[in-house]
């Protein structure tokens, strides 16, 4: 694989120069959407017309970013993963992949079943909870600076079509768009198993839903509520914004090209160039914990781009660091674990998890690391080229963490503000599985089924009937269910819904117990904010077995 290197020149070419000392950002050095090499422009001799389209495919991206529609089942947005709030990475906790490390939660297991709508699923394993990834999630804010992404860097530097030839123009500095196109297809992440782009899937669902339209309206950022006021679909919007592009122009609306774009110019505005060490007020001691890591530690031969960082008089940081990371991969002494890129310190005191393992904060046994302490323990016991020498003593050790706790820290990141605000995603105001209630009780098999329930039901989504669904897991294999809706809930042991309004006959569980209901609860605006009940029963061998039961709320 190669590994790039970056020169000086090149490098300040990318690096916003000016807005380093506290200044707002200067975008002069956006790459133009559909030449991320090649960018010709500076912003202060480029045409405000060109300046006003690279700002409008921005806040495209900054929509799409934000917006659990981008998910096969309205569950996840690019953000769940990737919160300001804790530096860009994933403040969710509990998410375990059986690697051990711990990764993100992304969807229940999807599968193409064919329809319109898609199938709960087991992966090659029974699993009726959330997928986790294998890694943890690092931060997108200041991705723009990496020629390549991901821990591995197998995303860019070029962005490759669903084949894998290099689409023109996208040579270079293209990681981002390349990266985009990921996660929505992903089977863990937000997409279902085997999904492909050029199935038009996404590109359909997208085209035909309301920008943002599942998160509170009134915490939408500024600068898209254009977008979201329109009254237009992502159709008409993409279709706006990229009407006269020089390569994807049209009436095309969603495609994967112009979504990558989108995301990607959204990620080159998340600048995080207004910490202490940016704004020259970081203190006295944090000043000496910059300097133990350049001199007592060789710390900044990966974490810096040119190995060698100054503090400028003013106390700002040479501009020529501002990734704190070379863009490399390189092993570093975690258990059991591959070369992985070094990555950013931007922020870092905002992160719950720490390393690719996400050995963080998460309270869970045997992990190494659960907080700064540990982490400056883990670097200060390192040989020679990696740790210190000699080692760091006590107070040495809180110098480096007031450094890289809050030196680092830009406060609009920590606070949320422009450009790092966003809007508050329906899931963080619906807790995974809080809408369940209930015990569920067995068959004859001893398999208790379990309701999913996770699928939001969303009135004002074209088409939302469609999208909603109920499934079960946990159930005999192969066996006749049903569900159960009322419009209230009963007190159990077994029953759990009254007032029974429909009772639909599903499709026999999968071999795995697995099963989804996908007849449409027709949602209509007068069922917005009236919750109704549901339950499934499963006839296991001739026996009754059913689910806890859930509560649904149309919104
Ligand atoms: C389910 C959680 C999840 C979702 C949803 C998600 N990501 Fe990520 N993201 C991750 C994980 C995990 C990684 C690291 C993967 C790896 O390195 O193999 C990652 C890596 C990245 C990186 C690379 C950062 C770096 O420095 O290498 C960027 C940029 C990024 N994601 C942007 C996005 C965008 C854009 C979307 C939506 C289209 C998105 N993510 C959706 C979990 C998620
Ligand atoms: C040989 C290159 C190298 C050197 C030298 C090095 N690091 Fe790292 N650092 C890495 C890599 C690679 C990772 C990511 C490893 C992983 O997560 O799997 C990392 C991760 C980190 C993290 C966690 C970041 C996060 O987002 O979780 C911190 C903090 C850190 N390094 C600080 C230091 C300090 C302090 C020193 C000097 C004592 C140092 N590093 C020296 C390569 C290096």
């Amino acid at each position: 694989m190669a590994l790039f290197v970056l020169s000086a020149p090149a490098l300040a070419q990318r690096l916003h120069v000016n807005g380093l000392i506290g200044e707002p950002p200067d975008t002069s050095t956006w790459p133009h959407p559909a030449a991320p090499d090649a960018n010709p422009y500076v912003r202060s001799t480029a045409l405000p017309a060109d300046i006003a389209q690279r700002d409008r495919v921005a806040q495209l991206g900054k929509t799409l970013f934000w917006d659990e529609q981008v998910s096969i089942d309205n569950t996840m947005a690019c953000g769940t993963c990737h919160s300001p709030a804790a530096g860009g990475t994933d403040n969710r906790p509990g998410a375990v992949h059986s690697n051990g490390n711990f990764g993100t939660f992304g969807v229940i297991p999807q599968a193409d079943t064919g329809t319109i709508d898609y199938g709960f699923t087991a992966p090659p394993s029974t699993q009726i909870d959330r997928s986790v990834t294998p890694v943890n999630a690092p931060t997108m804010i200041g991705a723009y600076l990496f020629d390549q992404l991901f821990w591995d860097l197998r995303a860019g530097p070029t962005f490759v079509d669903e084949l894998g030839f290099v689409i023109p123009n996208f040579t270079d500095w293209a990681a981002l768009e390349d990266l985009a196109v990921g996660p929505p297809i992903n089977g863990v992440e937000m997409g279902h198993q085997n999904m492909l782009w050029s199935s038009g899937v996404l590109q359909n669902k997208l085209n035909t839903s309301y920008p943002l339209s599942m998160v509170d309206p009134t915490t939408i950022p500024p600068d898209i509520t254009w977008i979201t006021s329109s009254g237009a679909m992502y159709a008409r919007i993409f279709d706006f914004v990229f009407f006269s592009d020089p390569q994807f122009g049209g009436l095309q609306g969603v495609t994967r090209e112009r979504f990558a774009m989108a995301l990607a110019h959204y990620h080159r505005t998340l600048i995080p160039d207004a910490a202490p060490i940016d704004r020259g007020t970081m203190t006295p001691n944090q000043k000496r914990g910059f300097n133990l890591m350049k001199t007592r530690g060789n710390c900044f031969a990966c974490h810096s781009a040119t190995g060698n960082p100054t503090l400028a008089p003013l106390g700002t940081v040479d501009p020529f660091d501002n990734l704190f990371s070379d863009g490399r991969q390189h092993f570093i002494n975690l258990p059991g674990q591959p070369p992985r890129k070094t990555p950013t310190l931007r922020n870092l005191g905002l992160h719950q998890k720490f390393f690719s393992t996400g050995h963080g904060s998460d309270g869970f046994v045997n992990i190494f690391v659960t907080n700064f302490t540990q982490l400056i323990d883990f670097y200060n016991n390192q040989p020679p080229g990696l740790g210190f020498t000699p080692p760091l003593n006590a107070t040495e050790k809180l110098q480096l963490q007031d450094f890289l706790q809050n030196a680092l820290t830009d406060p609009r990141v920590a606070a949320q503000t422009a450009p790092f605000d966003r809007p508050q995603l329906y899931s963080e105001t619906q807790v995974f599985e809080g809408n369940e209630y209930g015990l569920g009780t067995a068959g004859v098999s001893g398999a208790i089924p379990e309701i999913l329930a996770n699928s939001p039901p969303h009135v004002l989504q074209p088409g939302a009937s469609d999208w909603f669904k109920v499934g079960v897991g946990n159930a005999a294999p192969n066996a006749t269910s049903m569900v159960m809706f009322g419009a209230a809930p009963a007190g159990g042991p077994t029953i759990w819904v009254t007032s029974l309004f429909a009772t639909i006959v599903a499709p026999n569980t999968n071999a795995q117990g697995i099963g989804t209901l996908q007849q449409p609860v027709a949602l209509t605006t007068a069922m917005i904010g009236v919750p109704f009940f549901c339950q499934w029963f499963v006839d296991d061998a001739g026996t009754a077995s059913f689910s806890d039961a859930a509560r649904i709320t149309p919104f």
